[in-house]
């Protein structure tokens, strides 16, 4: 069983605005890997609030996969990317490379997301896009290589 995190950046959905359906999804998402959402959150587009709950989650929680979800677009208030680097060891390009790759087939709006993959220690952290329809068509890019890499990791 992983041990998995979701954050939810939104700043709608963190004043109550707006129901977080892709936090939901993802729920459902990593249970296809025998994984186990035990921590999640909603948490305004704010870079020192998002990278201070990756660390706790990695740190604190070792958590296998922290997945988030929203603000890896180009408004100004996106920051989710920045607030990964920030706590990132080492850089995963390829799986982000891959959910733009994949995604570009269905809409070449897919090269608008900023999304980056990251380690901290033993967590890997996936930035995904916020709509459901981009989580769906971005985990099914990932996630038939997540176990492996989560395995290397423990
Ligand atoms: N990726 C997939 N697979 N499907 C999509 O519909 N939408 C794009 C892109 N990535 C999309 C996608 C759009 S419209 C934007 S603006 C960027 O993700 C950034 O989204 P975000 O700001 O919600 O993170």
């Amino acid at each position: 069983m992983f041990r998995v995190g979701v954050i939810t950046a939104s700043d709608k959905g963190s004043r109550g605005e707006r129901e977080d359906l892709s936090g939901a999804l993802l729920k459902e998402l990593v249970k296809e890997i025998e994984g186990e959402v035990v921590a999640y959150v909603v948490l305004p587009d704010e870079q020192q609030q998002l990278a201070q709950k990756m660390r706790e989650w990695a740190d604190e929680l070792s958590l296998d996969l922290i997945l988030t979800t929203g603000g890896t677009g180009f408004s100004l208030r996106d920051v989710t990317p920045e607030a990964t680097k920030d706590v990132a060891d080492r850089m995963v390009p390829g799986i982000a490379e891959v959910m733009r790759y994949e995604s570009y087939k269905i809409t070449p709006k897919a090269m608008l997301s900023r999304a980056v993959a990251a380690l901290r220690k033993r967590t890997l952290i996936v930035n995904m896009p916020g709509s459901p329809k981009a989580v769906k068509e971005c985990w099914q890019a990932i996630a038939p290589a997540l176990p492996h890499g989560i395995q290397i990791l423990k």
